[in-house]
């Protein structure tokens, strides 16, 4: 029995669709206000719960042979990112579970000390490490699936918004590559006790993105591109009535401001340890566009 956290989200949906495609028992982890009717229909196991509660999070954890944590934390980065899965680590152990997934993020062993979502995924990193499981450790890089809306709205306006440095390098990884690693690993020998950056099949800069959708829409491209540094100013001033929200806003400032990119090298180690060729953004934009 696999248990998937974030089951209906970008990457956990995935995960499980693939598993039930497999014939796999599948305990989808999920809150009541999710949509989950899909996930049902294909044949998982619903839990229905808050990764919040420690409670829930023992009870889903039962009887449970795989976990691939896969949730997100929607800007609460110490109760989700790091509570959540410090809290799935303490019950595979007492469960007997035999493989720990866990997606991280690219850059996670950079020290970014204003991003707290960086911060809890390298915790729990050393952690896991540190259990006794069994485990692979997938850093991916931006996700295709997030571009999907972006990619929409781009269809109807021509325009993009890119904020900070549009030559900024980043690779892009089809969500669906990242799911077939995650379900994969468990059976990789030479995935065990691995951490791998993730990336898509090109190194990209940042306005290489309105260009692919440009090209395929077949419309020109109008990108607005405000600096960084009025990020920063919203930021200050949110802080006065909201400093969590500023403190949340870390995370995203961080990922406007750095290059999150896999080398060839990296992307060549996991087309081989994975055994398959990773999928260029465009080639998923096309399929998940029907385009
Ligand atoms: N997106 C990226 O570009 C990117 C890049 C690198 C790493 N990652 C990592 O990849 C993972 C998944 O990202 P994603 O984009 O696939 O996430 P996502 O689409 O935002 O989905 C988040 C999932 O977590 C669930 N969730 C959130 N709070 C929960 C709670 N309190 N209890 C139970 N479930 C909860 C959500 O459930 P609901 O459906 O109920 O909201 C949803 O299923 C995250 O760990 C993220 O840090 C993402």
């Amino acid at each position: 029995m696999f248990l998937v956290t974030g089951a209906t989200g970008g990457i956990g949906r995935k995960v499980v669709r693939l598993l039930c495609t497999q014939k796999a028992r599948v305990r989808a982890f999920v809150r009541l206000t999710s949509r989950y009717d899909e996930l049902e229909h294909r044949g998982a196991e619903l839990f229905i719960g808050d990764l919040r509660e420690q409670r829930d999070i023992e009870k889903a954890c039962r009887g449970v042979e795989y976990i691939i944590s896969s949730h997100g934390s929607g800007g609460d980065a110490l109760a989700l990112d790091y509570r959540a899965n410090i809290e799935l680590i303490d019950h595979a152990k007492d469960n007997g579970v035999k493989y720990f997934v866990f997606i991280s993020v690219l850059g996670a062993d950079r020290g970014y000390e204003d991003a707290p979502v960086f911060k809890a995924k390298r915790e729990v990193e050393r952690y896991l490490q540190s259990s006794g499981l069994e485990y692979t450790i997938l850093r991916p890089s931006g996700l295709a699936s997030n571009l999907l809306p972006l990619a929409e709205s781009f269809r109807k306006t021509g325009l993009y918004l890119l904020i900070g440095d549009r030559t900024n390098r980043t690779s892009i990884v089809s969500t669906d590559d990242l799911a077939k690693m995650a379900v994969d690993s468990v059976n990789i020998p030479a995935a065990s006790n691995q951490i791998f950056s993730v990336g898509g099949a090109e190194i990209l800069t940042r306005e290489d993105i309105p260009r692919i959708f440009g090209l395929i829409f077949n419309r020109e491209v109008v990108i607005i591109n405000p600096p960084l540094f009025l990020v920063d100013g919203f930021r200050s001033a949110l802080g006065l009535i909201n400093p969590q929200a500023e403190r949340a806003l870390g995370t995203f400032r961080t990922l406007l401001a750095n290059e999150f990119f896999c080398t060839k090298e990296e992307i060549a180690k996991l087309e081989a340890i994975f055994n398959f060729r990773l999928e260029s953004l465009e080639s998923f934009l096309r399929r998940h566009l029907s385009i």
